[in-house]
């Protein structure tokens, strides 16, 4: 997308949960930077998930998709919950998020985990350990065991039942989701740890030796190699000795969660899902819906994934510059919601925090 462009059409999928709630909140902080910018956004709402499925009997039915697929940008909140567990696999929510994923070919998924100075003791982790934090979790997001056939639960002979998923990654799905890690890595520290379990796994074999092969024409790009346990265990170990993490499907929703966590709260962490010619912007925790409907949420990781859209899907970085010092800035007057309160901190609901980072924004 070029700079010249400066009317956008943007999909809202709130779906779920918090979802309608942090997004809300997302769309004060986008309504600034349109008329900062002088841009115009049209803004297109449309059900997904349980929300989907309760309106069109789909969790995502045709007119949303379109609806998706005709934006030039996706914001999205949360998909899911307990009201919805018990029906079949095809009309769980989770599976819009999916299909989102797949017809809009959204196969890097990209999950920065920072630690923001005001927070770094909300982490469980010492404050040695996670201060200055930076990772970047590069996810292969339209392949791997998420989506490869054949998949199900049969029945054996004997009554008893089997279940089974597939594992399976072409060259040219790991070249290209390599690609992206090495150039984005270019854009940081230049360090790549590919994360797979070749000791193992044949087809993360295969992984290791196509990300070899692409890195020939990185070589001002660090890269090693780390199976998946070990992984695990360094980012808790010692997480600041990573830059870029580039992993397959399953294992980037696993080591996501976790480096979230280094952060402080799974409440911060924005993602891009990008590949497409329609970006995708989502906040990576999901609907909570213990906590739905309260003013508790916090929406700092869907306000932030919009500062992630504008400079994925718009080629406008200063917005996500702005927006991250906006959300600094509010965390460092003492602001917080719930999952990241501490002693002597100002506990604000969702609403207020959203106000909050507007107030800055405009400031800066
Ligand atoms: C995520 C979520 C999804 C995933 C679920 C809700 C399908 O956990 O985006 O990390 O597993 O990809
Ligand atoms: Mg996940």
């Amino acid at each position: 997308m070029n700079r010249s462009k400066t009317e956008f059409t943007i999909a809202l999928l709130p779906g779920d949960g918090i979802g309608p709630e942090v997004v809300r909140e997302a769309v004060k902080i986008l309504k600034i930077v349109e008329s900062r910018l002088g841009l115009r956004m049209n803004l297109r709402e449309a059900p997904v998930g349980g929300a989907g499925y309760e309106a069109t009997g789909h969790p995502l039915c045709g007119d949303s998709l379109q609806t998706a697929r005709q934006a030039d940008a996706v914001l999205l909140g949360a998909v899911g919950g307990p009201q919805w567990e018990q029906l079949d696999f095809a009309l769980r929510p989770e599976r819009a998020l999916l299909g989102l994923r797949s017809s809009l070919g959204l196969y890097a998924n990209l999950r920065p985990a920072r630690v923001f100075q005001p927070l770094v003791d909300s982490s469980s982790l010492k404050r040695e350990v996670v201060e200055g934090l930076d990772i970047l979790v590069v996810r292969e997001l339209t392949g791997g065991i998420y989506f490869g056939e054949p998949r199900g639960v049969q029945t054996l002979a004997d009554g008893s039942r089997r279940g089974f998923n597939t594992l399976v990654y072409t060259e040219a799905e790991i070249a290209r989701i390599a690609r992206v890690a090495f150039e984005v890595a270019r854009k940081r520290n230049k360090n790549v740890v590919s994360v797979d379990k070749a000791n193992v796994l044949e087809c993360t074999g295969l992984w290791r030796d196509v990300v070899s092969e692409t890195h020939r024409d990185f070589a001002d790009v660090a890269l090693r190699h780390m199976y998946v346990d070990n992984c695990a265990m360094q980012l808790v170990r010692d997480p600041r000795q990573f830059d870029v993490i580039l992993t397959t499907n399953m294992f980037g929703d696993i080591l996501s969660d976790q480096a979230s966590m280094l952060t402080g709260s799974i409440g911060m962490l924005p993602s891009a899902s990008t590949g497409g010619k329609t970006g995708m912007y989502e906040p990576i925790h999901g609907s909570a819906p213990d906590i739905a409907g309260q003013d508790v949420a916090n929406p700092l990781a869907t306000i932030l994934s919009v500062g992630m859209m504008f400079k994925y899907s718009f080629d406008r970085e200063e917005p996500d510059r702005q927006i991250e010092r906006a959300v600094e800035a509010v965390l460092d007057k003492g602001y917080r919601t719930k999952d990241i309160m501490s002693r002597g901190m100002k506990e604000v609901g969702t609403k207020a925090m959203g106000d909050r980072v507007a107030e800055e924004l405009q400031k800066g």
